[in-house]
C-alpha cells in the first residue's frame, strides 16, 4: 500500500497565505480546545471536515459515528459559545475567531444550534458521568454550537519547531524516505517498554514508524507534553533506528472517548499519510469507563475500505520474568505473577517521589528524564 489516501479523498487546505484577516468583522472569542480543532481542520488532519460541524453531520456523528454523508467520523469537532455570544450573531455572515483577544481565523457561520449534550456524552463517552474528564470538558463549554466554513490566518505559536509538520509534510517526507507503509503511534504518556515493544513489532511489518505523541490539552495529571517530547528525544536516539522513526506532535486535544476516540485517532494519523495504526490496550480510555479491548471491536463496526487505514491491535503487553522479555498473554505462558505491571498512576507517583520504575518497565534514560521532569513541575 503507498501513502494512504487521506480520508473522504482530498487533503484539506483552508490557509489563507499571506492575507491579512478582514479588520472589519466582528469577533467570537473561542477556547484552546476550539482553537486546536480550527488549526487542525485548516491543515486537513481532520479532513474531509472543513469547518465546524452543523446539526445534521453533528447529530449523525453522534448517533451512527458517519457523517451526514456517510464518511466514518466519530468524534463531534463543534464550536461552542454562550448564550451571550450566540445573541446577536446573523446567520450568512462571515466572523473572526479570536482566542485571548488574538485573531487566528474566520468562520462563515451558516447555523447556530443548541445540542442535547447528555446525549452526545452518552453516545460518545458512553457515560454521562462529570468524573469522566472528557464529559466533564464537553459540559464545562458552551451551551450553544456554531457551524461553517472556517479559514485559518495565523498559526499559533511553535511549541516543538522541529517536531510540528502537517500531513502535507509528513506526506511528502515520508516519500522522500520511499515508506511505503507507515504505522502511526498514538499516545498522552511517556513511551515505556510495553510501547516500545508493540512499536518495535509492528516495525518488523512495516516500512516506517510515526511516533505521533498528542501534544493538545490533556487531563492534569498527565505528564506535560514538554516533558514527554525531552523523554521521546531521548529513547529514539538510544534504542531506535534512525532511519525508521519519524517524531511529530499530534497538536488534538485528548477526548478520553477511548472506542470513538481510536476511530478518530486513525482517521487523523490516515490524513498524517499512515497506512496503519496501533491499537493496543484501553486506547484513549481512562479510569474503568471502557472494556480493556472495547478500542479494537469497535472497529468491526466498519469495512476496511471505508476506514482506509489498517489497525494493528495489540494485547496487554507486558515484562515477564521468567520469559525474560517482553510479552503478552499471547506469547507467555506463565503465571500472572512473574508479570511486571504497574498502572499508570502508581508510575507517576513513583516519578514524583524521585523513585524509578524499574528497567524493564521504563528504560533508564527515559526515567531520568522524567523524574527530573516531573519534579521541576511538581516544586512549581
Ligand atoms: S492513549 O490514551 O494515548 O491511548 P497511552 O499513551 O497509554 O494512551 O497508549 C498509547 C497506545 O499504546 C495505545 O494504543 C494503547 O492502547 C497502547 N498501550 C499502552 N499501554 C499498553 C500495554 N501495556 N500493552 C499494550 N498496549 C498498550
Amino acid at each position: 500500500m503507498a501513502v494512504s489516501i487521506p480520508h473522504g479523498g482530498t487533503l484539506i487546505r483552508r490557509i489563507a497565505d499571506n492575507q491579512e484577516p478582514p479588520a472589519s468583522l466582528p469577533p467570537i472569542e473561542i477556547d484552546a480546545v476550539a482553537l486546536s480543532d480550527l488549526e487542525l481542520i485548516a491543515i486537513g488532519v481532520y479532513s474531509p471536515l472543513t469547518g465546524f460541524l452543523g446539526s445534521n453531520d453533528y447529530k449523525s456523528v453522534v448517533e451512527r459515528m458517519r457523517l451526514a454523508d456517510g464518511t466514518v467520523w466519530s468524534i463531534p469537532i463543534t464550536l461552542p459559545v454562550t448564550e451571550e455570544q450566540a445573541a446577536g450573531l446573523q446567520i450568512g455572515e462571515r466572523f473572526l475567531l479570536t482566542h485571548q483577544g488574538i485573531v487566528y481565523g474566520a468562520l462563515d457561520l451558516t447555523e447556530i444550534y443548541r445540542p442535547d449534550k447528555g446525549q452526545e456524552a452518552s453516545h460518545v463517552y458512553r457515560t454521562t458521568e462529570l468524573a469522566h474528564p472528557g464529559v466533564a470538558k464537553l459540559m464545562s463549554r458552551g451551551d450553544v454550537y456554531l457551524a461553517g466554513d472556517i479559514t485559518l490566518y495565523r498559526r499559533s505559536a511553535k511549541s516543538y519547531p522541529a517536531y510540528e509538520l502537517d500531513p502535507a509534510e509528513t506526506r511528502r517526507l515520508f516519500a522522500e524516505k520511499g515508506w511505503n507503509s507507515i504505522v502511526g503511534f498514538q499516545t498522552r504518556n511517556p513511551v515505556h517498554r510495553a510501547h516500545e515493544y508493540i512499536q518495535k513489532s509492528a516495525l518488523e511489518i512495516v516500512d516506517g514508524l510515526l511516533l505521533h505523541p498528542l501534544v493538545g490539552e490533556t487531563k492534569s495529571d498527565d505528564i506535560p507534553a514538554a516533558i514527554r517530547m525531552e523523554s521521546y528525544e531521548v529513547l529514539l536516539n538510544e534504542y531506535y533506528p534512525k532511519d525508521r522513526v519519524q517524531l511529530a506532535v499530534f497538536p488534538a486535544a485528548m477526548r478520553y472517548a477511548g472506542p470513538r476516540e481510536a476511530i478518530f485517532h486513525a482517521i487523523a494519523r490516515k490524513n498524517y499519510g499512515c497506512t496503519h495504526f496501533i491499537v493496543g490496550r484501553d486506547h484513549a480510555g481512562v479510569g474503568n469507563y471502557y472494556g480493556t479491548y472495547d478500542a479494537q471491536l469497535i472497529f468491526r463496526e466498519f469495512t476496511p475500505e471505508e476506514l482506509g487505514i489498517t489497525p494493528l491491535f495489540f494485547e496487554h503487553s507486558f515484562y515477564c520474568k521468567k520469559c525474560g522479555n517482553m510479552a503478552s498473554t499471547k506469547t507467555c505462558p506463565h503465571d500472572a505473577s512473574e508479570h511486571l505491571i504497574l498502572s499508570g498512576t502508581k508510575v507517576r507517583q513513583m516519578l514524583s517521589e524521585g523513585i524509578a520504575p524499574p528497567p524493564e518497565f521504563s528504560r533508564p534514560e527515559v526515567v531520568e528524564v522524567l523524574i527530573r521532569g516531573v519534579r521541576a513541575t511538581v516544586q512549581n
